[in-house]
């Protein structure tokens, strides 16, 4: 009978044996699949799993040293890569979703490049590839998703020569937490909602600045932190807010102002194929969009995204 503790036991052995005292390179997300991934191999192969984790400059409020300190605190082997600047410059002036989305993948495989060529003979690519992604081979899941749909652009970067070890592609997203359980990993950790490979880039519409990626953190940061304290943040599959290129009047003491407006979108699903925006309790709404306005500056209007997939995606990008 498969049971998260058998699975542990048989996974660690095999790795074991299939890699023995190689070295294994793996690129960490801040996900579960990637993180779950980690952790088993680490406990097959110790210190000879590399990790590295790569700060595009995308990420959620603080969500890159929060993580990297939570890798270190599980005994990871990691190593973080703040690529931000680079990721940035090279998509400034970039409003196409696909060309973002393009420039992103490219920049990580140059960043992971450099940095695996660092870890001197390395055999293996470790990925957090699940089930899913296996039969639809488009991952919704970070670095592995953006390794698979760039691998035909101008030659096999050399990371990509790696022979590939995925422990969790049997398994589904519910099996991959449940084993997660078993090994003692963080339940925040586990229960952490899907968030995209090109992050925040893909909730900016038009073109991305580092003022507007701040923006967009800190309105991120009131909203989610607002869905934990009162109790929602589990009730909903994934949530987030969209800066749009979308000015309006607005005022403020005697001024007028002209300012930014932002969305917010939580949305209840099983696996992101189809969504149902979520009937967040309007007194929420109301203290979120107070928060937002009277804490972020360049934000004077909030707008809540009711609409269900299909027809709308769950990015708006
Ligand atoms: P959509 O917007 O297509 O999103 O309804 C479905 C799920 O996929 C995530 N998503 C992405 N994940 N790279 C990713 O790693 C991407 O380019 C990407 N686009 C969408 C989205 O956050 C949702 O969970």
């Amino acid at each position: 009978d498969w049971t998260p503790d058998s699975f542990v036991d048989s996974t660690v052995a095999e790795l074991k044996e299939k890699v023995g005292n190689d070295k294994v390179v793996l690129g960490l997300s801040g996900g579960v699949d990637s993180t779950v991934a980690a952790v088993l191999l680490h406990k097959a192969i110790g210190e000879n799993l590399h990790c590295i984790f790569v700060n595009n400059g995308l990420l959620r409020k603080n969500e890159f040293s929060a993580v990297l300190k939570q890798y270190e605190g599980m005994g990871l082997n990691v190593k973080g890569v703040d690529a931000s600047a680079r990721f940035l410059d090279a998509l400034a002036g970039e409003s196409d979703p696909e060309g973002k989305r393009k420039t992103i993948g490219r920049i990580f495989i140059e960043v992971f490049d450099d940095e695996s060529h660092k870890i001197k003979d390395a055999k293996w690519l470790g990925q957090g590839t699940i089930y899913p992604d296996v039969i639809e081979s488009v991952s919704v899941n970070g670095p592995s998703a953006t390794i698979k749909s760039h691998h035909n652009v101008g030659g096999l970067p050399d990371f990509m020569k790696l022979k590939v070890v995925e422990p969790l592609r049997m398994l589904f997203k519910d099996e991959v937490r449940r084993v997660g359980a078993s090994m003692g990993l963080d339940p925040e950790l586990l229960g952490r909602h899907p968030f995209p490979g090109p992050g925040l880039a893909i909730r900016i519409l038009g073109d991305i600045t580092p003022e507007k990626v701040s923006v967009l953190q800190e309105v991120d940061a009131i909203f989610i932190n607002g869905l934990k304290e009162n109790g929602l943040y589990d009730k909903v599959w994934q949530a987030g807010a969209i800066l749009l290129p979308v000015q309006s009047v607005g005022v403020m003491g005697d001024e007028r102002t002209y300012e930014n407006c932002v969305a917010l979108r939580a949305v209840e699903s099983t696996d992101g194929m189809t969504a149902d925006w979520v009937n967040l309790p309007y007194e929420f709404l109301q203290n979120t969009s107070n928060a937002i306005i009277n804490r972020v500056k360049g934000v004077n209007r909030v707008v809540y995204d009711i609409s269900s997939k299909p027809p709308a995606t769950i990015e708006w990008e």
